[in-house]
């Protein structure tokens, strides 16, 4: 398999982690490129779920590396605990686990920053997953981050975060009241993290050339999803990295010319989590059925999903801003027992019809769906093994999403367990 990458095409939960892990069978590297412990991707092994925040979802393969690439930021103390808590259910990743030198560090105070900045907020809040991911790629830009490699260099850690501790307590202190953070703790507990990460740190984009030059492939786990992009979602309501597929060369090193399929997943429907316009969210009864019948909750933090029709103005954005050549549809088995199904095709803004997602959202916010209605089957899928034995009314409906997107589908999920997934090439 070529080099790959893999990128949510809705607000994130798609199923990157079941669809990875069905393509890493494939592949030498998995990467993430963007993002942090905000992402939860899922896979499930027969009755065994593993759930992964940081670690690429490759991981449950055994000889495949795993990358955590330059664009992303880490939680020491999330990594390792989510090492310990691999290890404890018997996959060590000690041999299989790569982290860019690169990787800018989360702090407390960016996830103290990340809690009091939403609850200042109030009503205009993002419903941001309070890991800190902002306030650290804020750092990041703003060229006061800690990277890496610097944990694991005493006087330099030392003298950078004694800077950021004085600005972010100066902050806390007279805009939120609070006592701050004591640079001495946090020091001692950072470097310890540094010497315990230290022995996984490379330099991830001289390695993971090196592989293209020796015919490895790669797969690059986007995480979050188009619409969570920090350029191309729905700002402000977005994540703070970019989570489109143009992230993954920025976060790895890696030249576009390289990569060669770009893979979307997309729900069956659409869920959000966090605030901001959702267009086709459903009304209180289909809303409630659909997010018990989807289990629809959060994986990283447990809040409940807001729900809604498929929206082909989104796929479309996403099939254009990716550059996806292909779609992965899954959930399908979601709708099994609802009719009709409907999809928005267009939005009605005013008087104006949009065919196409504003980049306003405050426009997005007074858009109102158009919809095209479709039978629903009204069938158990989930234990359909073969595409061609789906229900012929869900064929129709997976055909009309490949029509109106203007792309193949080639794989469809029936179930969150990896052999209920229909490949069609
Ligand atoms: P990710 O963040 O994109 O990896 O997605 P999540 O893991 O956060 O959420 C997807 C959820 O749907 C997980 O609980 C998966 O186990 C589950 N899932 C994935 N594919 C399917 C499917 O085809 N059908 C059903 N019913 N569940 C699925
Ligand atoms: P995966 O990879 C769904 C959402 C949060 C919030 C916004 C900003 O599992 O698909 P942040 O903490 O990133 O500053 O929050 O982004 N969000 C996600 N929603 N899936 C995710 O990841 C998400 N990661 C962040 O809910 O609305
Ligand atoms: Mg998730």
């Amino acid at each position: 398999m070529s080099n790959v990458v893999l990128v949510g095409s809705q607000w994130g939960d798609e199923g990157k982690g079941k669809i990875i892990d069905i393509l890493s069978a494939k592949s030498d590297i998995i990467i993430r490129f963007q993002g942090g412990n905000n992402a939860g991707h899922t896979v499930v092994i027969g009755d065994e779920q593993f759930i992964l925040h940081l670690i690429p979802s490759g991981i449950l393969h055994k000889g495949k590396i795993c990358v955590i690439g330059n664009g992303v930021v880490v939680d020491p103390e999330a990594l390792l605990h989510e090492i310990d808590t691999l290890k404890k259910r018997g996959i060590n990743v000690d041999k299989s686990l790569v982290v860019s030198d690169q990787v800018h560090i989360i702090f407390p105070y960016h996830k103290l920053l990340d809690e009091l900045r939403e609850k200042r907020k109030g009503k205009s809040k993002i419903g941001t997953t309070k890991r800190g991911i902002g306030p650290c790629y804020g750092d990041k830009v703003s060229r006061c981050g800690i990277r890496l490699t610097e944990l694991l260099n005493p006087k330099i850690l030392r003298e950078k975060l004694k800077f950021n501790i004085d600005e972010k307590n100066a902050i806390l202190r007279t805009l939120y009241g609070n006592k701050g953070f004591s640079l001495d703790e946090i020091y001692a507990t950072y470097l310890d993290y540094g010497k315990r990460i230290g022995r996984y740190m490379k330099n991830t984009p001289l390695f993971l050339n090196e592989a293209i030059e020796k015919k490895k492939s790669l797969l690059f786990e986007g995480a979050q999803g188009t619409l969570l992009d920090i350029d191309h979602g729905t700002y402000p309501y977005v994540t703070s990295s970019s989570a489109t597929a143009g992230g993954a060369c920025i976060g790895t090193g890696i030249s576009p010319v390289k990569i060669r399929r770009v893979i979307g997943v997309a729900k069956a429907y659409t869920t959000r989590v966090g605030e901001g316009p959702f267009p086709t969210e459903f009304a209180s009864e289909l809303m409630k059925k659909i997010r018990k019948k989807g289990k629809e909750f959060g994986a990283t933090t447990g809040r409940p999903r807001r729900c809604g029709w498929l929206d082909a103005v989104i796929l479309k954005h996403a099939v254009m801003i990716n550059g996806l050549t292909e779609l992965v549809v899954t959930k399908l088995d979601v709708l099994d027992d609802t009719d009709p199904i409907k999809i928005c095709v267009a939005y009605k803004c005013g008087n104006k019809t949009l065919r196409y997602f504003p980049t306003n959202m405050d426009t997005l916010s007074r858009c109102k769906p158009v919809y095209e209605e479709l039978p629903g089957w009204k069938e158990d899928t989930s234990s359909v093994t073969k595409y061609g034995q789906l229900p012929f009314k869900a064929r129709k409906y997976i055909a009309f999403i490949s029509k109106v997107a203007k792309k193949k589908i080639t794989m469809v999920s029936v179930g969150s367990e990896r052999s209920q997934t229909l490949i069609r090439v």
